[in-house]
């Protein structure tokens, strides 16, 4: 599908994680199936504040830029946080609302997936079978919680 394959492209580059309102760029994500269901599963940092506000979420939605889009907006939300600044306000920007139950999108993108939390748990990163890959992403902690989001529906914007 169409936007599998774009999703997967555009994660290089960047996503919108949508919660509450407050967009967190993210790089990391992936479909699959599990509990015989259709899933994406993100991953976030405890330091985010995307982080707290999951704590109180059962949805999430990962608004995905059409390639070679929005790229002030990923910077910006992958840089500055929800904690200091209304990042949609301050990008003139606006949300789509949610059509599946989700949460909602970031619009101006090309696909908005809304998901709901089937399962949360933190990743120990000392089970890494590759020391590089501790070394190089958690010298200083600050671990990733992994998120399965079941697909409740993806919308598409802009063609
Ligand atoms: C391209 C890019 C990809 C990123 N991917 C992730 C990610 O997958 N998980 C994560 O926790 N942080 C990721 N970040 C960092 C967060 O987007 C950044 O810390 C953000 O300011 C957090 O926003 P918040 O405090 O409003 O949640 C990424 C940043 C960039 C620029």
């Amino acid at each position: 599908m169409d936007w599998m394959k774009e999703t997967n492209e555009q994660l290089r580059r960047g996503a919108f994680l949508m919660v509450n309102g407050n967009p967190m760029t993210i790089g990391w994500g992936q479909f699959g199936v599990i509990w015989n269901k259709q899933t994406f599963s993100v991953y976030v940092r405890q330091s985010r504040y995307t982080h707290s506000l999951l704590e109180h979420a059962s949805t999430f939605t990962v608004s995905v830029p059409k390639a070679g889009t929005m790229k002030d907006d990923l910077a910006f939300c992958g840089t500055r946080s929800g904690r200091d600044v209304d990042k949609i306000s301050a990008l003139h920007a606006s949300l789509l609302p949610a059509a599946f139950g989700g949460q909602d999108g970031f619009s101006g993108c090309r696909y908005h997936i809304e998901c709901r939390i089937l399962f949360r748990t933190e990743l120990d990163e000392h089970l890494l079978e590759d020391d590089s890959l501790l070394s190089r992403y958690y010298a200083d902690g600050d671990p990733h919680t992994m998120y399965v989001g079941e697909i409740l529906g993806v919308r598409e914007e802009n063609a």
